[in-house]
């Protein structure tokens, strides 16, 4: 079993989309996916109940001890999915505790660079305890035709996380397919989102392969 957190303390920068976009593909390349809603908002339990898809199965936890919770909730997936709550700082650090990759969406246009280096700066201070997570800035609700370098080059620079390949830009279909509780991938016409998705699935895949599997 792999963990995957989607986190970072501002709002609405993608989370709970990529969270359940990634964990529809994810188990569309044949794994069990089970998506762990921290999130009182419950976003991703919303678009769970919402689908008349097999979509994966969504439970709610808000207690900050995934570390002791996942193990035993997840045991008979092969990936766990965490949607992480905008401003959680201890649900965020037990996210970390519990994970195997922290992903952190950025949304280009409006970079928030404290909320960012908590959640980086928490990632750090595991690894140096236990190697572990792997951590990833990913690009969310990138917009078609800008120039991303310059909006999100003075974040990153000196983070020291790497960045995913694979990003979503700002397409109608991610909101759709949140609204009908089913992955982009499942509405027809929708191959930029789609590909983005697949895209995405397949990188984190990787990563989660070259993860050492937790003793
Ligand atoms: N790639 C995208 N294209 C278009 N709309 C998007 C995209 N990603 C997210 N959105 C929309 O942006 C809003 C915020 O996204 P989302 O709920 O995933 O963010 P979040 O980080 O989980 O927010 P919160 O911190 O409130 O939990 C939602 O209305 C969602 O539909
Ligand atoms: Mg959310």
């Amino acid at each position: 079993m792999k963990v995957v957190s989607l986190l970072n303390r501002k709002g609405g920068v993608g989370k709970s989309t990529i969270a359940c976009q990634l964990a529809r593909g994810i188990q569309l390349d044949g794994r069990d996916v089970l998506i762990v809603d921290t999130d009182a908002q419950g976003t991703a339990s919303d678009w769970a109940e919402s689908g008349d898809k097999d979509t994966p199965l969504v439970v709610k936890i808000d207690r900050a001890t995934l570390e002791d919770d996942i193990p035993k909730a997840g045991q008979q997936y092969d990936v766990v999915i965490i949607d992480g709550a905008a401003k959680a700082e201890r649900m965020n650090v037990s996210a970390v505790k519990a994970s195997d990759l922290v992903l952190i969406p950025i949304q280009p246009s409006a970079v928030d660079i404290w909320p960012v280096k908590e959640t980086v700066e928490i990632i750090k201070t595991r690894q140096e305890v236990t190697g572990r997570p792997q951590g990833a800035f990913v690009i969310s609700r990138a917009i078609t035709g800008t120039n991303l370098a310059s909006s999100i080059g003075d974040v990153l620079d000196g983070l020291e996380l790497s960045l995913l390949d694979a990003r979503t830009h700002q397409r109608v279909a991610y909101a759709e397919a949140m609204g009908k509780g089913v992955g982009v991938m499942d509405l027809n016409g929708r191959d930029k989102a789609t590909s983005e998705i697949e895209a995405m699935t397949n990188e984190v895949l990787d990563i989660l392969e070259q993860t050492p599997a937790v003793a």
